[in-house]
């Protein structure tokens, strides 16, 4: 079993330290030590039965357990990259946390730091980057390109060949065309259709989707 550290102790860090519990009752895979947030209010509370261990340079600094960042909501979905490159890890010391409901077919690659919640299907043939969250019951399929710190929110499905760029956020619910592109940081509303190709740094919703508004501080994000 490898050290696990969870960083964030909100919804997506919670969830995903189920997924490891689910994982370890198959197969001891996780020995999960708690979560690491620079919230000093929550410092030796505990959620999810599990300890909030304190900051993150501090946890992920002094022990050596495997790291997966789980932090971002759809207002503030930028702050994945924002810790990694703070917190300049090698890739290795990121651990790929994968429920075992989730199905990943043949040639399916998922990347370090990313997490795969419960029911997602990857058909075949597509590949999920680093630190991509990856929410309930997400089907992705054959050719699609998950680009780093992406998050796809449950129940999103994808045609062939999309791809999703950057830091590309799709709420839940939406569907994506196939052979469509969503642009690095740009943002899907719930529920949306996407049929066209959706440029970098724009908020698009509704069915078909259309354009509603830049997302913001796209300049300072595309330059990190
Ligand atoms: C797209 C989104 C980011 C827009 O948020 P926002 O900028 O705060 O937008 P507002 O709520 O002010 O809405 C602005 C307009 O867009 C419309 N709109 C917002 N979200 C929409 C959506 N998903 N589908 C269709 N229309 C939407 C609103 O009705 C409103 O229209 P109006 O001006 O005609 O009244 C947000 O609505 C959204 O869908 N976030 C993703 C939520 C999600 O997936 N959560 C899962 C969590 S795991």
């Amino acid at each position: 079993m490898r050290d696990l550290v969870i960083v964030g102790a909100g919804g997506f860090a919670r969830e995903t330290a189920s997924a490891a519990a689910a994982a370890n009752r198959v197969r001891p895979t996780w020995r999960v030590l708690g979560f690491a947030d620079d919230n000093p209010e929550l410092h030796g509370t505990v959620r999810s039965g599990l300890p909030i261990l304190g900051r993150i340079a501090d946890v992920t600094s002094r022990s050596g357990a495997a790291v997966v960042v789980c932090v971002g909501n759809p207002g503030n979905y930028t702050a994945r990259q924002r810790i990694v490159e703070r917190l300049g890890l090698p890739a290795e010391r990121y651990a790929t946390v994968v429920h075992p409901s989730a199905e990943i077919g043949a040639g399916c690659t998922v990347g370090p730091g990313s997490v795969l919640l419960a029911g997602t299907v990857l058909t075949a043939d597509l590949s999920v980057g680093a630190h991509v969250a990856v929410m309930p019951h997400v089907v992705l399929t054959h050719e699609d390109r998950i680009e780093d710190y992406v998050t796809v929110a449950s129940g999103v499905r994808l045609g062939g060949g999309a791809v999703l760029e950057r830091g590309a956020y799709v709420g839940a619910g939406a569907l994506v065309r196939e052979g469509v592109t969503v642009g690095a940081w740009s943002q899907i509303g719930m529920g949306s259709v996407v049929l066209r190709d959706v440029p970098p740094g724009e908020v698009w919703v509704g069915s078909p989707a259309r354009f509603l508004r830049s997302a913001a501080k796209l300049e300072e994000l595309t330059q990190s």
